[in-house]
């Protein structure tokens, strides 16, 4: 006689991606998840907020990652119709899949969505690199990581630092395991496939002829709204880069937010040159050999200051402030701003040699994914014990 069970198997671990920086992290969960035995059952949910063959398509390639098992298309909007399309959609995928935890990670829109969704519906959300904080408010992704280490149930760190932010808020210290980071381990994983600066330009048609990078180069991304979103703001830092490149030449890989706002307010000139390379946003591959071969690397970006930190690469970041202290404190990232003396400073003492050399901080082994998979593969078996006592 056919009977249903008492209680229904876990269902399967939803894994959400949404926007470039979450696809190196998640893709080593979903190796560690697949290397259990038995497997995890996970499930791949791509949000679809960044969608471009730039930003999306390569990636996926670069860094082996499933076709997504759920593509939910939100495409770009202002930060409330994004996140209210993204919760919109990905609720009944909660609901059809009853699934036994969902995984997010990092501090974009995509990340909060899915977050509340899950935790309204009392489905257990674990976030990774849970805890940091820049403690600035007017950034996005603060909010994001604030609201979502709130309702998150496992809160999986980077850096120690995190476990003071999360105490701070009040955050049960029960929730927070130090793990690693897992944009390391898709770092190290992913190191001898990196491509040559030659390789990139040409793909990119950039002529060998035109850009002389013999005597080192430097890499440059910018993406921050409080960077690129005002003519005043970003002609001077692009005028700041265009004096950097006098005495370096500089690569610089132009996100699409960027490459629309320096065409609308009419400053192709400061990145026009044979000094400045003009790339379109690049691939894992590519990006990690630029990083890999730079004298330095000028930045914005979350994730660069952490992978400069893995590789020994000096980072300027162009920002106030960063919620990866780490890198400051063990690593090779120096806080420059938008400060034209700052910069030039910087740079000139890592051309003399004297840029930071850091080490690599504890636990950024590649093995951070790893830890995850063994960690929450036990939680939620332990969790599946607890329902049916
Ligand atoms: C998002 C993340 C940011 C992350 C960055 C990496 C939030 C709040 N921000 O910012 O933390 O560092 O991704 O890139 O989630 N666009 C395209 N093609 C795409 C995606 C976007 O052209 O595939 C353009 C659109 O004009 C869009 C703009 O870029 O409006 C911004 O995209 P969006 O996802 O809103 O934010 P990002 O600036 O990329």
């Amino acid at each position: 006689m056919n009977r249903e069970p008492l209680f229904a198997a876990p269902g399967p671990v939803l894994c959400v991606v949404g926007a470039r920086p979450n696809f190196m992290k998640m893709a080593p969960i979903l190796r560690a998840f697949a290397a259990r035995v038995p497997p995890v059952r996970s499930l791949l949910v791509h949000t679809g907020q960044h969608y471009d063959a730039d930003m999306n398509d390569r990636l996926f390639v670069d860094l082996r990652l499933p076709v997504p098992d759920i593509n939910l298309e939100v495409g770009s909007g202002t930060h409330a119709v994004q996140t209210a399309d993204v919760m919109r959609r990905f609720e009944p995928v909660v609901d059809a899949n009853n699934p036994s935890c969902v995984v997010v990670v990092g501090d974009v829109n995509s990340t909060l969505a899915c977050a509340l969704v899950a935790a309204k519906k009392g489905v257990p959300v674990a976030h990774v690199e849970a805890g940091l904080r820049s403690f600035d408010r007017s950034m996005p992704e603060e909010v994001n990581r604030v609201l979502t280490d709130q309702i998150a149930d496992l809160l999986y760190t980077t850096e120690r630092v995190a476990h003071d932010n999360l105490a701070r808020e009040g955050v049960d210290p029960q929730r927070a395991h130090f793990v690693g980071n897992v944009m390391i381990d898709s770092l190290l994983a992913n190191r001898v496939h990196a491509l040559p600066l030659a390789d990139t330009l040409l793909r990119a048609g950039v002529a060998a002829s035109s850009f002389d990078a013999s005597n080192g180069y430097g890499v440059v991304t910018l993406h921050r709204p409080s960077n690129v979103d005002r003519a005043d703001v970003l002609g001077p830092l692009l005028g700041v880069l265009r004096d950097v490149s006098e005495r370096l030449p500089l690569v610089f890989a132009l996100h699409p937010r960027t490459r629309g706002n320096i065409e609308r307010f009419g400053l192709n000139e400061l990145v026009a040159g044979k000094r400045i390379a003009v790339l379109p946003p690049q691939g894992y591959l590519e990006m990690l050999g630029l990083m890999t071969g730079a004298t330095l690397v000028l930045t914005d970006s979350g994730g660069m200051q952490e992978e400069t930190t893995a590789l020994g690469v000096p980072c300027l970041t162009l920002r106030e402030n960063t919620e990866r202290p780490i890198t400051i404190e063990q690593g090779t990232n120096t806080l420059v701003g938008r400060d034209r003396d700052a910069i030039l400073r910087e740079v000139g003492e890592i051309l003399a040699g004297r840029g930071k050399r850091g080490r690599v901080p504890e636990l950024w082994d590649g093995r951070a994914a790893e830890r995850i998979a063994a960690h929450l593969d036990d939680w939620i078996a332990r969790r599946a014990q607890k329902v049916e006592a």
